[in-house]
């Protein structure tokens, strides 16, 4: 199928690693033109190489912290009509809620909700103008159903999602659409950070925890950031136009409720 995206403009946050850049290098395969952010030079340099060199795509890269009004400015200025959005950010960290003040919970609520409704406002009266937008928010299986030790990720990010919610309905008739994608558990370097935590709490060792993990989820693995990129790719598309307002969960059915 082809997603009809060549000589597109994407912008893909948090894409020097794991699903952004999963995210990054599917589009590139289709011939996007892609805007890696991320805060370390050296990770995006790298990243560029291998999706340039796999896809021969044109590849940009922004070094700035998608969570600072500076770092917006710099991606702004970097790609200032994008047809395409993909808002990502590092997860807050796992914790106790005892040990949570206001510095922490307005860390979250700024990293994995505001900084994504402040680019979506920056970008979305201009697809609207241009006719065409995309935008993809990656949030987490979290908002479905709560993961432990992550009680920061779990409420920043149901604040996202129904502030999506609300506004998604306004756009789509103007062929820009805004959708939720939920990671399940994926092979990067915060999924694994993730059941390493999980294991220091319940007192073992890291890789049969794992072990035993996976025996109890439904596909029995990790996913891959190409399957995320993929169905992210699929939602950026001229086909996914008639898809908007959505949470799409990604997650091997580990999420075992029938809606
Ligand atoms: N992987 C999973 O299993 C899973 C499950 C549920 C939810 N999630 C969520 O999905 C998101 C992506 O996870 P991932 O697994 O891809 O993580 P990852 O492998 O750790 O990659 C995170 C990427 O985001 C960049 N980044 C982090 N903070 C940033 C910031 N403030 N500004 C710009 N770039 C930033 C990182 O580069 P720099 O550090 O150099 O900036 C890196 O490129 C996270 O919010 C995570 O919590 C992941």
């Amino acid at each position: 199928m082809d997603l009809g995206i060549a000589g597109r403009k994407a912008i893909i946050c948090g894409a020097s690693k794991g699903l952004g850049k999963g995210c990054a290098m599917a589009m590139a395969g289709e011939g996007a033109q892609v805007f890696l952010v991320a805060r370390t030079a050296s990770d995006l340099e790298a990243a560029k190489k291998e999706i340039s060199g796999q896809t021969g795509a044109q590849v940009e890269i922004v070094v700035a912290d998608v969570t600072s009004d500076s770092g917006r400015d710099k991606i702004m200025a970097a790609c200032p009509r994008p047809d395409i959005l993909v808002n990502n950010a590092g997860g807050p960290p796992p914790g106790d809620f005892r040990d949570w003040r206001q510095k922490e919970w307005f860390d979250a609520v700024n990293g994995n909700m505001f900084s994504a409704i402040d680019m979506i406002r920056r970008t979305v009266d201009g697809m609207v103008e241009r006719g065409f937008g995309r935008i993809v928010n990656i949030t987490s299986i979290s908002v479905k159903t709560p993961m432990p030790g992550l009680g920061l990720s779990n409420g920043a990010r149901a604040g996202l999602t129904g502030w999506v919610a609300g506004i998604a309905r306004e756009f789509v008739r103007h062929n820009v659409t805004i959708n939720n994608l939920l990671p399940g558990l994926f092979d990067t370097g915060r999924g694994s950070g993730y059941l390493a935590y999980r294991a220091r709490c319940e007192g073992v060792d890291a890789d049969s925890y794992l072990t035993d993990y996976f025996a109890r989820t439904p596909a029995g693995r990790f996913g891959t950031s190409d399957e995320f990129g993929a169905t992210c790719a699929f939602i950026c598309s001229d086909k996914a136009g008639y898809m908007s307002g959505q949470n799409i969960l990604l997650d091997g059915g580990e999420y075992a409720g029938t809606f």
